[in-house]
């Protein structure tokens, strides 16, 4: 549910003209709805108030400033993967002990910053990574706390580049060595083992692979608790699904129906870090229709959007419903032609949809891709030097710029040409 709507025959977002807006700030532009994204964060929290969980929003899924600070204002927590991403949160005002960090991949100054900024904890991924978090906090003669990412060896039946919580993925470590690491744990001086972490894909449109996951590592933490290792967090990850065509995914209130049992009987504090389903719907990328093109065999909307704005189509086959701006009349007696909607840039995958069914289109008309919120912009590149899109946030009756649009300067800002000698 999301608050882009047609009124009359405009569609707005919130009390807004999208249409305005892409007058005002030029297009390709992407266009949030705080209601939206506010609205999510807390349908999440209230189906799980039972257990008080911190929700750490993903920062990778958009990680604006200004999308930050209107969750981290609400109370969320923020679940970063780089050092850029702390830099962020800290910068939108989040309280270190609401942050956690996961990465297979985190290099020693971005462990230590986050270490020093005293961060909650690392959702670490290997054994080396945890002896090398270890020595930094010994550097730096402190103790950090940290969560194992168990790979718990579900099918998440997701797309495949999604899919993160496979044996043969390279995320988190198996039962058997995250179990020899913690009897080793004594070990590590500088490291509390204070809990587990699952995130097993994204875009998991059914409760059952996270059940089946949760399931999976609370059984494994009765054994270590028979065993004597007590744990305090359990962080069950992001990856709620979210509705881009027909999908029919689970509501919050059904997935806290089907996990929320046997997490409050595990006693432990839990986490939480969904993107997709706090941002997905709340964001859409307006593109203007530059030319409409006919070939012998097919038709084509080219817009100024492209693959470099919203890479999704592109990377994972990815389906985002296509709206006129404007419905007019004409649009809802002439029916519909198949068209694909494609971007200027010069590659065959720059496409946001093959053989869509569309009202008939205008060179000059405005087309809302829809549901761009989450790893929309924070995908976006410059690739074939195209500035990035700006950024605006819809609250009520009012639009904020919230990232203006990269200029041709900025494209070239950090390049030098060498002096040769
Ligand atoms: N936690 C971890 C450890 C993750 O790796 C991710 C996403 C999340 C949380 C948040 O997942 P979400 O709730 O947003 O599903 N670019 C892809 C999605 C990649 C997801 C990467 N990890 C897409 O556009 O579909």
């Amino acid at each position: 549910m999301h608050d882009f709507t047609y009124r009359g025959n405009l569609l707005y977002c919130e009390k807004v003209k999208v249409r305005d807006l892409a007058e005002r700030y030029g297009t390709p532009l992407y266009i949030y709805s705080y209601h939206t994204l506010t609205g999510h964060f807390l349908k999440l929290r209230r189906a799980f108030s039972d257990i008080r969980p911190l929700i750490c929003y993903s920062v990778k899924a958009n990680s604006n400033l200004a999308i930050l600070k209107a969750l981290v204002e609400q109370g969320a927590g923020l679940d970063i993967v780089s050092g850029g991403e702390l830099y962020r949160a800290l910068k939108a005002g989040c309280p270190p002990e609401r942050i956690v960090y996961a990465s297979v991949g985190k290099t020693s100054s971005e462990i230590e910053e986050a270490i020093r900024r005293k961060i909650l904890f690392f959702n670490v991924e290997s054994l080396p990574e945890l002896e090398h978090i270890n020595r930094i906090a010994g550097k730096l003669k402190t103790r950090t706390k940290v969560a194992i990412r168990i790979n718990p060896d579900v099918e998440a039946r997701t797309h495949a580049f999604i899919t993160t919580g496979k044996i043969t993925n390279k995320f988190g470590i198996d039962l058997k060595t995250a179990h020899g690491i913690l009897m080793l744990r004594g070990k590590f001086a500088h490291v509390d083992i204070a809990g587990l972490h699952i995130h097993i894909g994204s875009q998991i449109t059914e409760g059952t692979p996270f059940a089946a996951a949760i399931r999976r590592v609370i059984v494994f933490i009765g054994v270590l608790r028979r065993e004597g290792i007590a744990l305090e967090y359990l962080n069950i990850g992001g990856g709620l699904g979210i509705v881009y065509s027909k999908e029919t995914p689970q509501t919050a209130d059904e997935f806290a129906g089907t996990v929320l049992p046997v997490l409050k009987k595990s006693g432990l504090k839990i986490i939480m870090e969904p993107g997709r389903f706090i941002v997905g719907s709340a964001g859409i990328l307006a593109v203007k229709v530059l030319y409409v093109k006919k070939t012998p065999l097919k038709k084509f909307i080219i817009t100024d959007g492209g693959m470099n704005d919203l890479i999704r189509p592109a990377l994972y086959g990815a389906h985002h419903e296509i709206l006129p701006l404007y419905v007019t009349h004409e649009h809802e007696n002439m029916g519909t032609r198949k068209f694909d909607i494609v971007g200027p840039i010069c590659e065959s995958g720059d496409f946001f949809a093959k053989e869509r069914p569309m009202p008939p289109v205008r060179e000059g008309d405005f087309l809302a891709v829809m549901t761009a919120g989450a790893y929309g912009f924070s995908m976006s590149s410059n690739y074939n030097s195209r500035p990035r899109a700006a950024e605006v946030m819809v609250k009520g009756g009012r639009a904020y710029l919230i990232r203006s649009r990269e200029t041709y300067p900025d494209l070239t800002a950090q390049e030098v040409i060498p002096e040769y000698v």
